[in-house]
């Protein structure tokens, strides 16, 4: 019955939040391949913003699918309805004037044009960019050796397709990076577009 659902306007304006937090919200959305290092570096990024006062927050992969998305599979489909869930999660986050970090392979070009244009905001595609050599080494969760021995049906990189990003905000080669070079590019980003003082 949608049409009997009618928004309401809210007292408080997003301008009103803007305008207390001291910065422009964004949704930095980190795309890569699993160990590429989106984790990690968008934590490092979330603790130097918070250092400066600045509100934030930080939705992740795993902690997503232990909760809101957690009668997700990795179908196709579930895969899309994830990433749909997440973004509208990171809308309403954005609206209350935080900027929020997404770290999401996020695998699909056309799944990360469709969280840009429901975000409605800033929205920086951080793209974070390890060769998966690299991230083969790194195997922080241990998933590529699994992967390889082909337990782990279409997993990104190995059995299933990665589209990088052809013109990111912001563009990471952590493999010639420190982790701290890294979030300072993304903070500094940032700074050139105002988004924070
Ligand atoms: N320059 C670097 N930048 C980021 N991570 C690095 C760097 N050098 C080494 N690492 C290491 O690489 C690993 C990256 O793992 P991380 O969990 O952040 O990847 P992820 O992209 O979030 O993977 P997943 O998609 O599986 O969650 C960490 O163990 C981190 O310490
Ligand atoms: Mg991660």
């Amino acid at each position: 019955m949608k049409e009997n659902i009618v928004w309401h306007n809210t007292s408080v304006s997003h301008d009103d939040r803007v305008q207390l937090n001291g910065h422009r919200p964004a949704l930095l959305w980190y795309t890569g391949l699993s160990g590429s290092g989106k984790s990690t570096i968008a934590n490092a990024v979330d603790r130097k913003l918070f250092e400066k006062g600045c509100h934030t927050y930080l939705l992740d992969g795993d902690n997503v699918r232990h909760g809101l998305n957690k009668d997700l599979g990795f179908d196709d489909d579930s895969r899309v309805e994830n990433i749909r869930r997440i973004t509208e999660v990171a809308k309403l986050f954005t609206d209350a004037g935080l900027i929020v970090g997404t770290a999401f392979i996020s695998p699909f070009i056309a799944d990360r044009e469709q969280a840009r244009e429901i975000a409605g905001t800033h929205f920086v595609e951080v793209f974070v960019d390890t060769p998966l050599e690299v991230c083969e080494q790194r195997d922080p969760k241990g998933l590529y050796k699994k992967a390889r021995a082909g337990d782990i049906p279409h997993f990104t990189g190995i059995s299933s397709p990665y589209e990088a990003p052809e013109n990111p905000e912001v563009h990471l080669k952590t493999d010639e990076m420190s982790v701290e070079e890294a979030a300072d590019q993304v903070v500094s980003y940032l700074v050139q577009k105002g988004i924070i003082g």
